[in-house]
């Protein structure tokens, strides 16, 4: 070995370690390792098994075996690990991603000679090439949908505006046409179907775009899996029809529309909101619509079952009632449940598509559902999870394999703490690792939740 080839020792922070480095020594902590519990000192003791500890005792600085920690200590250094707890010192990315989880901040390490020489490098297999993937569309993901929220807000400006001209008997869709070439022709659809779930949206306008996204990203998808044509004559026309499926909105008067109060079943009110399906039919007619939208319009309201309180226009047959409508029926519900408004409690996603499963089959066409669920997944992207070790994750990408482990990004570890370095996380790989529950990302991030998603970087 010569000189300059030698091993380097060194100081790093977490994000600074690298596959192949050795860990010597476990050198900074967070506040946990202060003061440190019952639990942590029980947790210490059982994975660092026969190292040397560091600690303050007492204002005492004591030099002692793990064994002998205590709870009211504060941990300073762990070190001296035997080379049966090569899990803790073989620095992975699995390792990094625990240690980041149970607040180990810094290390010393022996920098292996690759690391410091430009790496020669090895052909991926297969797999790694696919998760090479997955981590670069995660961050395009993350990108578009941060480029995308001004475009969201915009569209859904003109949406309103239009269904204000039409309510002065000027009818025209002109206003959205330019954000509808602009979603189709950057592919951004996918991407803003997620805004959904991290900000707060209106029940008319963002509804509207929410649900266009939606039914353009995932019919899309269904008619790609499935081999089929679209009825439309191009994707523009898709997300066209999505957004106007609540065009007749614009002949009930805004003060109905925009009101937060439920009105009684038989009321004027009701009975005018009601009437949205049947007052698109003329105005999209006039505006040049193909019998498909119009049929969207129309018929987003017809349950399966007819018979159903909520089901309107009556006297409809569900025979009438095309593919595309019934799939805009089941988003249309989802955006609803989903939509994040001032006076409601709204649901998180994968609550949504568990509540509408129960529906289908009764309100919903049971395969046009099984089409929605197999490209949506049972937890959509942009969902918040927790994992068993207590972090929170978003749900980056869904898994057709298992829908229960998609791949996802942990943000906060267990100690509530915000990470600043992301690793994507393939719960199917991770066989330790699992979803114990959902989370709503408002109550955990409050309004910071767009930032905080908006901020995943992946290495
Ligand atoms: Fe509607
Ligand atoms: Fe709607």
């Amino acid at each position: 070995m010569t000189e300059d080839s030698k091993p380097v020792r060194a100081i790093l922070s977490i994000n600074q370690l690298k596959k192949g480095m050795t860990i010597i020594s476990y050198v900074g902590f967070n506040e946990k390792y202060q003061s440190i519990t019952e639990e942590t000192s029980t947790f210490i003791k059982h994975n660092f098994k026969n190292s040397r500890a560091r600690i303050s005792r007492q204002n005492k600085e004591l030099d002692i075996g793990v064994e002998q920690i205590a709870p009211g200590d504060t941990l300073h250094r762990i070190y001296k690990l035997p080379p049966e707890l090569k899990k803790l010192t073989a620095v992975n990315e699995k390792l990094v991603q625990a240690l980041m989880r149970r607040g180990f901040m810094k290390f010393e390490v022996i920098k292996p000679v690759e690391t410091q020489e430009p790496a020669v490098k090895k052909p991926l297999t297969k797999k790694q090439e696919a998760f090479e993937r997955s981590k670069a569309q995660a961050n395009k993901f993350v990108n578009q949908l941060k480029e995308n929220v001004g475009t969201h807000n915009q569209a859904s400006q003109a949406v309103e505006n239009i269904m204000d001209n039409a309510r002065k008997g000027k009818v025209s869709y002109s206003g959205v046409t330019e954000y509808v070439d602009v979603i189709t022709t950057n592919s951004s659809a996918e991407a803003m179907s997620a805004i959904l779930s991290l900000k707060e949206s209106d029940q008319t306008y963002d509804h509207c775009i929410d649900v266009g996204v939606i039914f353009q990203t995932s019919y899309l998808k269904i008619l790609k899996s499935k081999g089929r044509k679209s009825i439309f004559e191009n994707e523009a026309q898709a997300l066209l029809g999505a957004f106007l499926h609540d065009f007749g909105k614009s002949k009930v008067p805004k003060d109905i529309l925009d009101s937060t109060v439920r009105f009684e079943r038989d009321s004027q009110e009701m009975q005018l909101m009601q009437s949205h399906p049947v007052f698109a039919v003329e105005l999209l007619a006039g505006m040049g619509m193909t019998d498909d939208i119009i049929n969207m319009a129309h018929y987003h309201h017809i349950k399966q079952d007819t018979s159903i309180n909520s089901c309107y226009p009556k006297g409809v047959s569900y025979d009438e009632v095309i593919y595309e409508t019934r799939l805009i029926a089941i988003i249309d519900v989802y955006q609803a449940l989903v939509g994040k408004r001032k006076y409601k409690k709204s649901w998180n996603p994968p609550a949504a598509m568990r509540y509408l499963d129960a529906l289908a089959g009764v309100e919903f066409d049971m395969d046009v559902w099984d089409d929605f669920m197999q490209v949506m997944g049972l937890y959509p992207k942009g969902s918040l999870v927790e994992l068993n070790d207590s972090s929170a994750a978003f749900v980056m990408s869904i898994s057709e394999a298992d829908p229960e482990k998609p791949q996802v990004v942990v943000v906060r570890n267990a100690a509530g703490e915000e990470l600043t370095h992301h690793t994507l996380l393939d719960l199917q790989e991770e066989k330790d690792i699992e979803i114990v529950k959902d989370l709503d990302v408002m109550e955990v991030f409050g309004k910071d939740a767009m930032e905080v998603f908006t901020k995943i970087n992946i290495s």
